[in-house]
């Protein structure tokens, strides 16, 4: 077994059909071509025409599986309900909605303009809103379950954290969200969980969050206690099962998955593990002194 395999089985996914938002690219993309293996039908959908129909065509060839894209601003409730209506009439129905269209960008905050902050809020935190409530409606309205809905947040949701303050205020509001519909909307039969990944290599992140130099004096890898960044099939492992009914009693939860990142750098002690065993030997031997006296 090797970490960078499909850990569910063939076809675990085959009554799945899954809306994925920002799917087009970096992770939104990984995970759709897992899910796809899997035998789901997916309609991604992010506002870049050209890159969702390369995006379509390179998913089909790597998995042969159903895969269709809608041109979609999650920052628009009608193009919301638009590229729901797209999945329903391309696959019949939707069961399954994966909200990872994000937005963000690293700032001093007083250097923001109010839009800037406002941009980021409305992709993140009303673009989730907008395809939940859009598909939430349906699922209500047309008695489908079980669904399973999958947000995609952040470490900093939960810790906060300087330098991305929109993104962090946005994604800790998905956060509520989350556990608040998994509370509300269980009597219809929908679960909802969210992903907060740590550090996962993407163009989109990378050169939005760690620019030019940025990337070699804040290595991310070295945040990690494991000192490695994260495979985008580990992710895809995880919400492919959060997907799917082997999760069934699974809801409200946020899981972690990081290697250890947020912990490590929140104990505050943590960093002692570069303290070599000699200089271990001669500070216990310090320690006991100081009893002695
Ligand atoms: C300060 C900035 C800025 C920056 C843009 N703005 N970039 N302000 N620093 N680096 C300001 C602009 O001046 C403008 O304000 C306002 O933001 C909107 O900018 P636009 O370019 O017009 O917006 P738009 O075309 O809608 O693009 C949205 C975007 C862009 C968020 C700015 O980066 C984008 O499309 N991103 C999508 C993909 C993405 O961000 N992926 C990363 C996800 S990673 P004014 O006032 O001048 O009009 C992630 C978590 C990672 O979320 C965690 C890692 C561990
Ligand atoms: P990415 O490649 O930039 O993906 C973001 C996607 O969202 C793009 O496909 C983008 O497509 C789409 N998008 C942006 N604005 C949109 C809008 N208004 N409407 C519709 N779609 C929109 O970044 P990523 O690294 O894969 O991030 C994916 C998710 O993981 C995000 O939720 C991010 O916060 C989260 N995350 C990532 C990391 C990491 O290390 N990579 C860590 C923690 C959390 P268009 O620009 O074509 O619209």
């Amino acid at each position: 077994m090797k970490y960078t395999e499909i850990m569910l089985r063939e076809n675990s996914l085959s009554d799945k059909h899954i809306i994925v938002t920002g799917g087009g690219s970096g992770l939104g993309k990984s995970m759709s071509e897992v899910l796809l293996k899997l035998g789901a039908k997916v309609l991604i959908c992010s506002r870049n025409e050209e890159k969702l129909k390369q995006a379509v065509q390179d998913l089909k060839s790597a998995t042969g599986g159903q895969v269709s894209y809608a041109v979609c601003d999650v920052r628009s409730y009608e193009d919301t309900q638009k590229a729901l209506d797209e999945a329903v009439n391309r696959f019949g129905y939707v069961n399954g909605l994966i909200n990872n269209a994000a937005g963000n960008f690293v700032s001093p905050t007083e250097r923001l303009s109010a839009h800037a902050f406002d941009v980021i809020i409305d992709i993140v935190l009303k673009g989730t809103k907008n395809m939940t409530l859009a598909a939430g409606k349906y699922w209500i309205n047309n008695g489908i379950k079980p669904v399973s809905v999958v947000n995609i947040v952040t470490t900093y949701a939960f810790t906060g954290s300087g330098y991305v303050v929109p993104s962090a205020s946005a994604k800790a509001g998905v956060l509520a969200m989350t556990r608040s519909l998994a509370a509300e909307w269980a009597k219809y039969g929908m679960r909802f969980n969210a992903v907060a990944p740590g550090p996962f290599p993407t163009k989109g992140a990378w050169e939005r969050l760690l620019p030019g130099e940025l990337k070699n004096k804040f290595d991310p890898a070295q945040r990690v206690p494991l000192k490695r960044v994260g495979e985008h099939i580990e992710l895809a492992n995880l919400v492919s099962y959060l997907i799917s009914d082997y999760s069934a009693y699974i809801n409200g939860e946020v899981i972690t998955i990081d290697g250890g990142e947020w912990i490590y750098n929140a104990g505050q002690f943590n960093a002692f593990d570069q303290i070599t065993p000699e200089q271990w030997d001669l500070l216990a031997q310090l320690i006991k002194s100081k009893k002695k006296k």
